[in-house]
């Protein structure tokens, strides 16, 4: 089938290689030229692994362009996967979605059988019905149904979430649905060409299709997000609370997850979440909540828990150091997670301007999210693309991303370039010998004396 797909971030750019993968013909609109006349040349805008290569295996049924009016041309559905960011009180802004929309529309043809309009990206509910509403009014002659179908993709195995996912959600009337289904028949029967390496991923399950009314696809999408980054809360109270009672994180979430009503996914304590996705959406279930009068008093727990675990680093740092004026500070890591560049708030990023307004050297190192961590922190921290420059002398340094080029140093190397090997492990994640070489500090791993910082002052700084 021929699809088109507007916007060529993360959502964007993943989904329709997936969709050509699986063996539709793909029209992408992208209105940054910059990124289109790359694209062609087979460069993704980010860094995802194995997307290059996936863009490159099915070029012949994948287009990209600036032109809605060329993408459109005979398409069964477009997906509109824009961004949606935050707008200052927490809500998304949609000023993405309104104008694809409208160039959608200006850019029909009379002759067209009219496309599904699809919306891939994470939008307030009842969105669609004011998509649906808006069409009605710019193009009463065209019959264009409107069907909500949130993604789920992570970044760093996107790929492999869009063509092995383990549900997809469909929602709108049964006109949008039929062409949906059709679309996604050969991920639903895996009829496609295997991902080099990934080989059914999740065994042999196939994916539960789960067709739905258009509200409940928008606001599902944002109560599994909000629901896991409750999660993640969570476990980094409880770690919070064994650092003071002196048990440990790992054999209590080992007991929870032993139940198959709990799970052992996203038990993982740490300096918190970060990225595109959770910040972003959990902020807006909350005002979207609060606009009809409901208080969403878990997800706004979540987000302040999570805003202040990041800031246990400094009170430990204080702590172990006397303070943070003047020390030098190696992070390590300045992506959200590992496996990408992207340092959209990410948990680094917030640390490192904390650290510097206190006196802080900071050195940052990645190594891949450099780049993007240079153009929003600027001046306020030195950026190394070498391990060994950020830990030579520094007085602490402190693990902010899963990096596997971190967890296979060992202690000897920290000693060897460190004045003190203290050493934070910010995502619980080195091995048992480096944590015996060093002086570390984890999430929840052990007896914590109080640190000599009020949590509450350091929050309010
Ligand atoms: C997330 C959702 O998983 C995905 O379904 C949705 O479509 C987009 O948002 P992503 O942002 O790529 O995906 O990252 P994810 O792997 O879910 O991790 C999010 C954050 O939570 C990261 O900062 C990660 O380090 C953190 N995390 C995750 C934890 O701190 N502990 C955990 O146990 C799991």
């Amino acid at each position: 089938m021929k699809v088109a797909v507007v916007g060529c971030g993360y959502v964007g750019l993943t989904t329709a290689t997936a969709l050509a993968w699986a063996g539709h013909r793909v029209n992408v609109v992208e209105i940054d030229e910059r990124r289109v006349a790359s694209l062609r040349e087979g460069h993704p805008p980010f860094f995802e692994a194995h997307l290059d290569e996936a863009m490159a295996a099915c070029a012949r049924r994948l287009r990209f362009s600036t032109s809605h009016a060329e993408a459109l041309v005979g398409t069964r559905a477009v997906f509109i996967a824009v961004g949606t960011p935050a707008s200052k009180d927490g809500s998304a802004d949609l000023s993405q979605v309104w104008s694809a929309v409208e160039q959608i529309v200006c850019n029909l043809t009379r002759s067209n059988v009219d496309p599904v309009l699809v919306t891939k990206s994470t939008v307030p509910v009842g969105t669609g019905d004011d998509i649906a509403d808006r069409i009605r009014h710019l193009a009463p002659h065209h019959q264009l149904p409107v069907a909500s179908n949130p993604e789920f993709l992570r970044q760093g195995r996107s790929l492999r979430d869009s063509l092995y996912p383990d549900r997809i959600v469909i929602g709108g009337p049964e006109r949008a649905r039929a062409v949906l289904r059709e679309i996604y028949r050969p991920i639903v029967e895996r009829s496609f060409e295997p991902l080099p390496g990934t080989t059914h991923p999740y065994g042999h399950t196939t994916p539960s299709v789960i067709e739905v009314d258009r509200r409940s696809a928008e606001l599902a999408k944002y109560a599994a997000n909000a629901f896991l980054a409750t999660r993640i809360s969570f476990v980094n109270e409880v770690a919070n609370v064994c650092d003071r009672l002196g048990a440990d994180i790992d054999s209590v979430t080992a007991i929870m997850g032993a139940d198959p009503r709990i799970g052992s996914h996203f038990l993982h304590a740490g300096v918190g979440y970060g990225g595109s996705c959770f910040p972003k959406d959990t902020r807006a279930l909350h005002q979207l909540a609060r606009m009809h009068g409901y208080e969403f008093a878990l997800v706004s727990a979540a987000i302040r828990v999570n805003e202040s675990q990041r800031f246990r680093v400094l009170e430990r740092l204080a702590w172990t150091l006397g303070g943070v004026e003047g020390r030098r500070i190696a992070l390590l890591g300045l992506a959200f997670k590992a496996g990408t560049d992207d340092v959209r708030e990410a948990p680094s990023i917030a640390l490192a301007r904390a650290l510097a307004a206190r006196g802080a050297n900071v050195i940052g190192h990645d190594p891949r999210a450099v780049a993007n961590a240079r153009q929003v922190l600027q001046k306020v921290v030195v950026l190394t693309t070498s391990i060994d420059e950020a830990l030579r002398g520094a007085d602490a340094a402190v693990l902010m991303t899963e990096w596997p080029d971190y967890l296979s140093l060992d202690a000897q190397y920290y000693r060897a370039r460190m004045r003190r090997p203290i050493v934070i492990d910010g995502r619980n994640a080195l091995p048992e010998a480096v944590r015996r070489g060093v002086e570390y500090y984890g999430f929840g791993r052990g007896a914590l004396r109080q640190p000599t910082i009020e949590r509450s002052r350091v929050a309010a700084d």
